[in-house]
């Protein structure tokens, strides 16, 4: 067994948010991090001892190609611990009125982005006995209303991740499933942006059938992330299920989201959706 301070991990979406904070609790932890990021100024704010930044958008083969070849090529020969699939974007807007394009997109980064990164390292993690840590979130479990998208991506991530878990078992490769409730991070900004842009898009009758919805949904994200966990927190969780010995199929992050998994599995569907619907009332514009 090697130690900590000789093994790389991939994080992909680490920026901001959930992945930067992973990102460093592991380097701290003495990890050689590759830290995925899109753009320049963020490589150079992520830079520290034991970070280093890799330009990794995950809807771009190229990259991920040149990111793979960057783990197998490593002058050190370090093995490979763990790949975090973390990067995301929010995108809330009615069934109905998302465009194909951005039910594609929310897709292609929440969903086949992962798929086709883990695919790239999964030789590497052959090798070294590693772990695929798929970031997943209460919303791949239950499905609020105009969450269609990010949730439909995120329940694919978790019918994936239980695939793939039973096919690298016998392997000796290990899949873990972090499902996050509410963290304070960039994604509820940015994802009430985007809502605001298709509100203020509406036709008059779309604004009649959803515009009331769309907007509770917005104070209820609001409110949601203002009570959640601190990234930090969150990232430590993360980094544990990245390197603890034996981990668990699947971790929470947050009281919700231990609660908010778990009731589909203990309540009809009917009584969901009226417990979901008196939760928001309260949210709705007077
Ligand atoms: N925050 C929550 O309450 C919450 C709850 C449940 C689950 N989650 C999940 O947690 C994960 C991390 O999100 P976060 O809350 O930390 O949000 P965040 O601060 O917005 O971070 C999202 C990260 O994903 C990156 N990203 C977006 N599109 C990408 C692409 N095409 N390729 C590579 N990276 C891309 C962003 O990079 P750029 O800066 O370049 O855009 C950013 O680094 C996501 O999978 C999210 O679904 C979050």
């Amino acid at each position: 067994m090697t130690t900590s301070h000789e093994e790389l991990v991939l994080i992909s979406g680490a920026s901001t948010g959930m992945g930067a904070a992973t990102a460093r609790e592991l380097a701290g932890r003495g990890y050689h991090v590759l830290a995925g990021v899109r753009r320049d100024a963020d490589a150079v704010a992520l830079k520290a001892p034991g970070i280093e930044p890799v330009f990794l958008d995950v809807t771009d083969a190229g990259q991920i190609e040149d990111v793979a070849r960057r783990i197998t090529t490593d002058p050190r020969r370090r093995p490979l611990r763990a790949v975090i699939n973390n990067a995301g974007i929010a995108i809330n807007a009615p069934v109905e009125l998302l465009s194909m394009d951005e039910w594609r997109r929310q897709f292609e980064v929440n969903f086949f982005g992962h798929v086709a990164v883990t695919k790239a390292v999964l030789p590497a993690l052959h090798t070294s006995g590693g772990r695929v840590v798929n970031i997943s979130s209460v919303g791949g479990k239950v499905a609020m209303p105009t969450y269609g998208a990010y949730a439909g991506a995120k329940f694919a991530m978790e019918g994936m991740s239980d695939a793939l878990r039973r096919e690298l078992a016998p392997l000796g490769v290990q899949v873990v499933v972090v499902e996050p409730g509410g963290v304070q991070t960039e994604m509820t900004p940015h994802g009430i942006e985007r809502a605001e842009k298709t509100i203020a898009g509406m036709t008059p009758t779309e604004q009649t059938r959803y515009g009331a919805l769309l907007r509770a949904i917005i104070n209820q994200a609001a409110d949601f992330t203002k009570s959640g966990l601190p990234a930090d927190r969150a990232g430590r969780i993360i980094a544990d299920a990245a390197t603890t010995r034996s981990p668990r199929a699947r971790y929470t992050i947050g009281r919700d989201a231990a609660m908010l998994t778990r009731l589909p599995r203990l309540l009809s569907d009917r009584l969901l959706d009226r417990m979901m619907a008196a939760n928001l009332k309260p949210h709705f514009p007077k």
